[in-house]
């Protein structure tokens, strides 16, 4: 069969809220054309992240109702902890609220001024949580994860010379090495075994510590084992193990491949970490046995880890992704290539090459997207990234436009709506207008800034 269908039925229904296009350019214009002040009542398909916003199944709802919430020693944690070992067979297992606790934790144990973690791309929480404690936080991935348009089958492989060398030449600033997968920040894309294995072994020979940013650990397992000479009769499951196995530590968002609405975790086998560890937990978070989590938060992480590795599963969600991406593709919306694990990354500056960074080409699009169609994408370019600590502004390394797909949410025919109203932006392109920054926080100005069209007045 040609058509990969939806491994799921629909149970409980979400009713979504038609809006028209008169009613979303008054809608936006009230957001000051920032996506984030929008309700989401008023976006059709939100595509903002797949972050907390997946679907859980009947098996996680049903576990809710086992949550006990006892302070200490609840069998909820138990059950979280056994499933997470099932998959990633570390000593210790430290439950967080979600993924940038597990960071900040980490970076209470490693982090120092003038320190340096390597990561193939740092995610921007890690990166903020690192560079708020003095850290240099240095992304190494390969050259061709950051051009869009290179096809290679693990784009977010670490640059394994140019990490020799840092290792080499400035081992002594270098507390751990961290790995993403898959690497979000530059477009969902895999890590390889072999670069995974590779990484650890390097680390071992610096005696470094190696550690795993684990958010889409399932989508990354599931491209090694179709495009990964070898493992094409492995299990995700072992695949996973095996993942896990040359790391000294993970950070986890349950958000994520968990399934979960929320939830996270640090795991670690060194004993003296997890002390530190769950010492600062208790002082932030909460005690070990809950870490800012409530307990039918666990047992629906615990149901969802089990979920996350169908394979059945993992083939929808990894085609349904390059469904959209070749799509958009054959009409001639530039996107990033090979499609992700988690979202459809559009190339804003090949799209409206006659906008320049600085008027934000990707936020007009995500603009124009939600005029067209209410559907609610995210800028990630020199509008997120171009403002400098010094108050400079510089044109970020790509102009994009992330469609992150909520997991088991949406549909096909809500995927082709997308792609019809691309078809549609597509041909008036050379219309839209760029923007500018009307006002703007000192800092993390996409969350919050006011944005207004070029051609519009004040
Ligand atoms: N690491 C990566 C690679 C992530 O993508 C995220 C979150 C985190 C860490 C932090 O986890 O949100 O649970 O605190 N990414 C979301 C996104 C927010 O939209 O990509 P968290």
């Amino acid at each position: 069969m040609k058509t990969i269908i939806e491994p799921f039925r629909i149970k409980t229904v979400e009713p979504i809220r038609m809006t028209t296009r008169e009613q979303r350019l008054a809608l936006i214009k009230a957001a000051n054309y920032n996506l984030f002040a929008l309700k989401s009542e008023d976006v059709i398909i939100d595509l903002l992240t797949d972050s907390g916003t997946s679907a859980m199944s009947t098996q996680q709802w049903s576990a809710l109702m086992r949550g006990d919430e006892s302070y200490a020693g609840s069998p909820s944690f138990y059950n979280f902890e056994q499933a997470v070992k099932e998959l990633m067979p570390f000593k210790h297992v430290i439950p967080t609220h979600q993924g940038r606790a597990a960071e900040a934790i980490v970076v209470s144990i490693f982090g120092g001024e003038n320190k340096i973690v390597p990561n193939n791309t740092h995610f921007d929480t890690t990166r903020a949580n690192f560079e708020s404690a003095g850290v240099i936080a240095l992304d190494l991935v390969i050259e061709e994860g950051k051009d869009p348009a290179c096809d290679h089958p693990f784009k977010g492989n670490m640059d394994l010379e140019k990490l020799d060398q840092l290792l080499r030449e400035k081992g002594d600033e270098i507390p751990l090495v961290m790995t993403t997968v898959t690497n979000n920040a530059g477009g969902g894309q895999p890590v390889s075994m072999a670069n995974i294995r590779a990484t650890k072994e390097l680390c071992e020979k610096y005696g470094k510590p190696f550690f795993i940013d684990s958010c889409r650990f399932a989508e990354n397992a599931y491209f090694i084992k179709i495009r990964e000479e070898g493992f094409g009769d492995k299990s995700v499951s072992d695949i996973v193990r095996e993942m896990f196995s040359y790391a000294d530590g993970m950070t986890m968002s349950a958000k994520k491949d968990a399934f979960a609405n929320m939830g996270g975790w640090l795991a670690l086998n060194n004993d003296e970490w997890a002390e530190q560890a769950r010492t600062r937990l208790i002082m932030t978070e909460g005690f070990p046995t809950y870490g800012g989590l409530s307990g039918r938060d666990l047992e629906c992480v615990a149901a969802g880890l089990k979920e996350i590795v169908d394979e059945d599963y993992l083939h929808y969600r990894i085609r349904s992704i390059q469904y959209i991406t070749e799509k958009l593709d054959a009409i001639g919306v530039p996107v990033m290539k090979p499609g992700g694990g988690h979202a459809v990354f559009v190339d804003a500056r090949k799209m409206l090459p006659h906008i320049p960074a600085l008027q934000y080409p990707a936020q007009a699009l995500a603009v124009e997207l939600y005029i067209t169609g209410g559907i609610r994408g995210v800028e990630i370019g020199s509008f997120m990234f171009g403002r400098q600590p010094d108050g400079s502004e510089v044109p970020a390394a790509m102009e994009l436009v992330r469609l992150a797909m909520p997991r088991r949410v949406y549909t096909q025919s809500q995927a082709d709506y997308l792609i019809e109203c691309f078809e549609e932006i597509y041909r008036k392109a050379g219309e839209i207008k760029g923007m500018e920054v009307t006002w703007e926080p000192g800092s993390l100005r996409h969350f919050t800034s006011r944005l207004k069209p070029l051609d519009i007045a004040e």
